[in-house]
């Protein structure tokens, strides 16, 4: 601070800048400091290093991290990330703060996923909620102990809509759906930033990975993507729209080329699209090593060519290449980049330092005893808890097995996932307790206060699982499966937990097989042979190809990884004291052969069934998945009756149906609106999810529920990017998921805007 007082007497200019915002003039402030800072430092601000010592250690001495050291005190680098801790952040601000020539503040950046102490479910368990008020509120909490911590930047939300469960990362993404996905965007931008990113509990979120991840070919992490344009535009592109509307002020880079030209070198998504035709006046980073990952793309030759594209095509923040801070001040001595394209990804990068009042004060968010009493504390732990409950999604209970009674029923626990404290956690929790959750068994135990007879049945794992290692999944050992078999024998009722390891899906884990991992399929199997009376608790980070289970097991409850609470929200669930409510935002296939496997498909000019073979299907697998998108049921069940479609003079088309609790219990049901637009010059999905509502009804409780359709709903992108309505007839369905509902159809010839 002492620096930054002295800088500020010696450079009058600067006076302006530390004034404290009464109305926020942060174009003038920018500009004031940009017309003190030299080429170097201007270059600096664009500088991104991961976190590299011990920062309130020993000055280091190694070279490297010396460097990095050297160059924060000089005034090289813009922003850090993976610094945990007030203490820590602290420290390594003090540095640039005191010790640079003009104390400009450091922005501290972390993956803020699911949570950062006190963790919620996995993101794509979150978008089973469909509860978007509960999602903002989940990155409020979020926010809230990240800036406790010292930071005030995630690299969050992940925006990617993916159709691949093959692909790791759909864990950490809303889904195969672009209209939902926005929503979940935008509700996850307002709780990360809230209404104003320089109050204390929020931080600037980061719209991710821009653009076309999701789409990796054969679902394998980084690899190419090469999707014709209509998909770009009306999938791909949305969520981070939607995200942009919602004033997301950062952007990242995905590590994938599109098309040909990798992400980070984009010029056609950059500057075209999102710093043109959308204005997106926030900075963009690049991924972790993007831009320099382009020279193994094939793409430029060597790391200043690369330094030279990026910054060209609009990546403002150079994550982790160390190709900015190398060769840009030479690329534009040599006239071969422009300055002010240098100026102008600084003065992006200042202003959402000003917005986030560091400027004002470069230690606001490190505040140890505000660290110490936010994280991890009560109200945060209840709001996991709510989200946990409603991530979950009752995937089957046809001999209703759940809910469990409290009394009298002997049950038997089985499955290596029942024990298990640090699966729920999730591969992205790098501020968490490890081995911190809430396992199944505790929850159950403490839920009933009885102990459980407990069997792990098999080993998941053969080695110490860790966060940038991969995993042994144990494939042999059967040890303990006949303990298993032997409880299961004399229980009425059997709970397994079965599913992936929390290191088994997240980034680089991408899977060939979509099944049950290592021997617990075998094991499934061998207490299905001595006790058919099975309820499935499935932890997972992505859709798995169950199709025996789906067959056999008589009640399966999908809960995800989900987070420190979730041992307890299952054991809710489980008892009947929370009714499920989740929706499956991805489809669940029946076989892996089927991926990508997503509802919202096209016709093609072979659509089926038909009896000979020549329409567009397998002949060894049906096209249908096995759970579809949008489904979920509950404890209580719903009747839809009298759909009415009407196009009002507005004009719009009005929808409403009537939804009734025909069951005896209370229970919330997502209402979902689905349309098809039958002939439009570029080719429409058979259905596409244009709206939906959450709706809570007690038994015998009967509500009318309705939906307004404009031209945002029934108009799409063009393959020159506009987008449009064209008139004609449009199929509706109501209903509670994909693959139900009652249907109708109309003719709308006219919508205005
Ligand atoms: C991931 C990003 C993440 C970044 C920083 C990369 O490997 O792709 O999603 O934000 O690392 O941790």
């Amino acid at each position: 601070m002492r620096k930054l007082i002295c800088a500020l007497l010696v450079l009058p200019v600067l006076t302006v800048i530390t004034v404290k915002a009464q109305q926020p003039d942060y174009d003038r402030k920018v500009d004031s400091l940009l017309s003190v800072m030299t080429l170097e430092e201007k270059i600096g601000q664009m500088n991104q290093y991961n976190g590299f010592w011990d920062v309130t250690g020993p000055v280091p001495t190694e070279k490297s991290t010396k460097e990095k050291y050297d160059n924060i005190i000089s005034g090289k680098v813009g922003s850090v990330l993976n610094v945990l801790g007030t203490k820590e952040v602290r420290k390594l601000q003090e540095l640039v703060v005191t010790k640079s020539r003009l104390g400009i503040p450091l922005v501290f950046g972390f993956d803020v996923i699911h949570g950062y102490r006190t963790l919620t479910p996995i993101p794509l368990g979150e978008a089973a909620s469909w509860d978007l008020d509960a999602i903002e509120k989940s990155a409020r909490i979020a926010a809230l102990e990240a800036s406790a911590a010292g930071q005030n930047w995630t690299f969050a939300p992940m925006v990617d809509v993916s159709r691949d469960a093959r692909w790791g990362r759909v864990m950490e993404g809303a889904g195969e759906d672009p209209y939902l996905g926005s929503l979940i965007a935008k509700a996850r931008v307002r709780g990360f930033q809230g209404e104003d990113l320089s109050s204390s509990g929020t931080i600037m979120a980061c719209a991710k990975h821009y653009a076309g991840y999701g789409f990796a070919e054969s679902g394998k992490d980084y690899n190419t993507v090469d999707v014709g344009t209509s998909t770009i535009f009306n999938v791909i592109l949305p969520p981070f729209r939607a995200a942009e509307e919602a004033g997301v002020k950062t952007f990242m880079n995905s590590f994938n080329e599109l098309n040909g030209v990798p992400a980070t070198g984009n010029n056609f998504l950059l500057r075209t699209i999102l710093k043109g035709e959308w204005d997106f006046d926030g900075f963009v980073v690049s991924d972790w090593g993007s831009i320099s990952e382009m020279k193994a793309h094939g793409f430029v030759k060597d790391n200043r060519e690369a330094a030279e594209k990026a910054v060209k095509a609009g990546c403002d923040m150079d994550m982790e290449s160390y190709a900015y801070i190398t060769y840009l001040k030479d690329l534009v001595e040599s006239g071969q980049v422009d300055v002010k394209l240098i100026d102008d990804a600084v003065k992006r990068i200042l202003h959402a330092k000003f917005e986030l009042g560091l400027f004002d004060d470069p230690y606001k968010y490190c505040n140890a005893e505000r660290e110490k009493k936010i994280i991890g504390q009560e109200s945060n732990r209840k709001a996991a808890l709510d989200m946990s409950r409603k991530s979950m999604v009752l995937l089957k209970n046809d001999e209703l097995l759940l809910p469990l009674n409290k009394e009298g029923v002997k049950i038997a626990l089985i499955g290596p996932l029942a024990d298990d404290k640090d699966s729920p956690l999730g591969n992205w929790g790098g501020a968490v307790v490890r081995n911190s959750a809430i396992s199944v068994l505790e929850g159950m135990e403490r839920y009933t206060g009885n102990q459980l007879r407990f069997s792990k049945g098999i080993q998941l794992v053969s080695n110490e699982p860790a966060f940038a290692a991969g995993i042994s999944i144990n494939a042999t050992d059967t040890s303990m499966m006949s303990e298993a078999v032997s409880l299961a024998r004399e229980a009425d009722i059997v709970v397994m937990v079965l599913g992936e390891h929390g290191m088994q899906s997240g980034e680089g884990r991408s899977r060939a097989f979509l099944g049950l991992p290592g021997l617990q399929q075998q094991l499934m199997e061998a207490v299905y042979a001595v006790n058919p009376n099975i309820v499935l608790v499935l932890m997972n980070g992505r859709p798995l190809a169950i199709r025996w289970a789906a067959e056999n097991i008589p009640s399966i409850l999908e809960a995800w990884q989900p987070g420190s609470m979730g041992g307890q929200a299952i054991a809710e669930i489980l008892y009947g004291d929370y009714n499920p409510s989740g929706k499956l935002p991805m489809s669940f296939p029946r076989s892996v052969g089927q991926v990508p496997l997503y509802y919202n498909h096209k016709s093609t000019g072979r659509p089926g069934p038909k009896k000979d073979v020549y329409w567009s299907h397998y002949i060894d697998q049906s096209n249908d998945p096995l759970f579809p998108f949008g489904f979920g049921l509950s404890y209580t069940d719903f009747k839809y009756t009298n759909l009415q479609v009407k196009a009002t003079s507005t004009p719009e088309v009005f929808v409403s149906v009537v939804i009734q609790n025909t069951g005896e219990m209370s229970g919330e049901e997502v209402v979902q609106l689905y349309i098809r637009d039958e002939v439009a010059s570029v080719t429409r999905p058979v259905k596409e999810l244009k709206g939906f509502k959450k709706v809570m009804l007690k038994a015998g409780e009967s509500r009318k529920i309705s939906f307004i359709l404009t031209k945002n709903e029934l108009g799409f992108y063009n393959n020159e990017g506009e987008f449009i309505f064209e008139p004609g007839d449009f199929e509706i369905w109501v209903g509670p998921s994909s693959a139900d509902g009652l249907h109708t159809s109309l003719f709308v010839d006219r919508l205005d805007d």
